[in-house]
């Protein structure tokens, strides 16, 4: 039963990517709480058995920051980067921490959120790969979630980018846009 429940949900994915894929939803952008808003994501995504408490944190500086984004969209690109951080990082001898980090850019003053594991850095002769369809390191992978996760971000006017300067571990970078009018002149 437990195999059988296992491809089932490996199955569900694929096939929910791949509608992702052909009908992507128009983005509404909202302002968002950023600190509270992580607060229940990091609940909902414990709760879903993926990791426990203990193994993710959370800090946003300035504690007020908010961002502009469709909300279902951002839930599904921060899932599928916790998601990545728990299936490609990760032993059991060391267990996987994730950071969620908000903030601003120091230069541009953008609002950011950063998804920090504390895994074997990705091989630079692969960041760019990562974000193309298909391409995937693990056997049971679809290689669509990082490929999904920016081109929603691109719809709600938001960046996603690989950080290649960080100290150790991962780091993925969703750089949002600073203003509602920013955000919205997509849609116009
Ligand atoms: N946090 C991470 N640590 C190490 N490697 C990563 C991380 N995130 C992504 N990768 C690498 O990027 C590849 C592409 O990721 P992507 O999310 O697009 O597909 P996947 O995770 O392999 O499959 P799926 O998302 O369908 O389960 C992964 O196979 C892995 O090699
Ligand atoms: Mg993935």
């Amino acid at each position: 039963m437990t195999i059988i429940r296992n491809h089932t949900r490996r199955v569900n994915s694929v096939v929910e990517n791949v509608l992702q894929l052909s009908r992507p939803g128009s983005a509404q952008p909202q302002l968002i709480g950023l600190h509270d808003w992580l607060g229940k994501f990091m609940d909902e995504f414990v709760h879903s058995g993926t990791c426990n408490p203990e193994q993710v944190s959370l800090s946003v500086n300035p504690a007020d920051l908010d961002i502009y984004m469709d909300p279902s969209q951002l839930h599904q690109v921060v899932w599928n980067l916790c998601q990545n951080a728990v299936h490609h990082t990760g032993t059991e001898a060391m267990p996987v921490r994730i950071q969620l980090l908000g903030g601003r850019q120091e230069n541009s003053r953008a609002p950011y959120l950063d998804v920090i594991d504390n895994g074997a850095e990705i091989d630079p002769a692969m960041t760019d790969q990562i974000f193309e369809p298909f391409f995937t390191t693990k056997s049971s992978g679809t290689g669509l979630g990082l490929y999904i996760a920016r081109e929603i971000c691109e719809s709600n006017q938001a960046r996603l980018a690989y950080q290649t300067d960080t100290a150790a571990g991962n780091c993925f970078r969703i750089t949002f846009p600073d203003t509602v009018e920013q955000a919205v002149s997509a849609l116009a």
